[in-house]
């Protein structure tokens, strides 16, 4: 059973991690929609549908105003992140009311026939999501535990789709159970497409999260990290990393391009980097 948590997203939603790992999620929505089949999309640890901009608690970290509010001030006009905007809803001159959390970003490009599951431990949050979520495909909604869903749902009928892992890294084994939760859903369904976020809070704690990933002799998995402070800047959250397996084709290029644009916004000048390779090969060697 999960231990207790106290982990509020409202803090960070909208934040630069946000920004980017929503960004690797549409990529991956929209590869998705090339084929006409109907497709599966499962976030294991969803939050809520959207979060009020206005909210005392966004206020109060200044995240979001460092964030998609900076963004949507100074880059609204970069070509390469277009289709972000428009599925944030974001407009020129215009502050943002409230910032879609993933499970609206899914359901939003979900076409009829697709389907999408939304987990979240946090029975406020889940009812919330269960309330805002929109869609034309068929959603649903459940209160527990994420990993556990990974068990009980995959592989899916549809046999193609993504799966978003996005936890709140508020335990010190958090990594380690995402990946094993991940290792043994791979098993049961090798041809889905798995995006996992991590925070990087320094070049080693960086480094062994690749490791770790190494580690599994996995084929195709690329990693897209950035970083919008230095490792030793003291601050919690130095960047955002995000290792998409089986990625849609495209997803290299165009994340070192969207990902450079938002750095190029949000970093302090000369601060941070963007580092997006593939982590292992199309085939691993024997
Ligand atoms: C980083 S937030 C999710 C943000 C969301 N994926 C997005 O991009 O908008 C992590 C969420 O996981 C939830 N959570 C924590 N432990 C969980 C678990 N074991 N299973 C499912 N959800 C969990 C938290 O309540 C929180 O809402």
């Amino acid at each position: 059973m999960p231990a207790a948590m106290n982990y509020r997203h409202i803090y960070h939603a909208g934040n630069f991690a946000d920004i980017a790992k929503h960004i690797g999620l549409l990529y991956c929505l929209d590869a998705l929609k090339r084929k006409d089949s109907p497709f599966f999309a499962m976030d294991t640890h969803a939050g809520r549908g959207f979060y009020d901009m206005q909210a005392a608690e966004v206020h109060k970290s200044g995240e979001a105003e460092r964030g998609i509010q900076l963004l949507i001030e100074k880059g609204l006009g970069i070509a390469v992140l277009a289709e972000y905007f428009g599925a944030i809803r974001g407009r020129r001159g215009k502050r943002l009311a409230r910032y879609p959390g993933s499970p609206a970003l899914i359901a939003d490009a979900l076409r009829p026939g697709d389907r999408g599951l939304f987990v979240e431990l946090m029975p406020a949050e889940a009812r919330a999501a269960e309330r805002e979520l929109e869609s034309v495909g068929r959603v649903r909604t459940e209160i527990g535990d994420g990993y556990a869903a990974l068990k009980a749902y995959l592989p899916p009928d549809e046999r193609r789709g993504l799966v978003l892992i996005d936890p709140p890294y508020e335990s010190i084994d958090e990594l380690k159970a995402m990946v094993h939760a991940f290792s043994e859903a791979y098993l049961r369904w090798p041809t889905g497409t798995y995006l996992m976020w991590y925070p990087i809070r320094s070049a080693t704690q960086r480094n062994m999260v690749h490791h770790r990933f190494e580690g599994l002799r996995i084929p195709k998995i690329l990693y897209a990290d950035i970083a919008i402070h230095p490792d030793d800047a003291g601050v919690g959250l130095a960047g955002s990393g995000l290792m998409i397996v089986n990625p849609p084709f495209g997803a290299d290029e165009y994340l070192q391009k969207a990902y450079t644009a938002i750095h190029g916004v949000i970093a302090a000048p000369g601060a941070g980097y963007v580092d997006v390779a593939r982590l292992t090969p199309e085939r691993m060697a024997k």
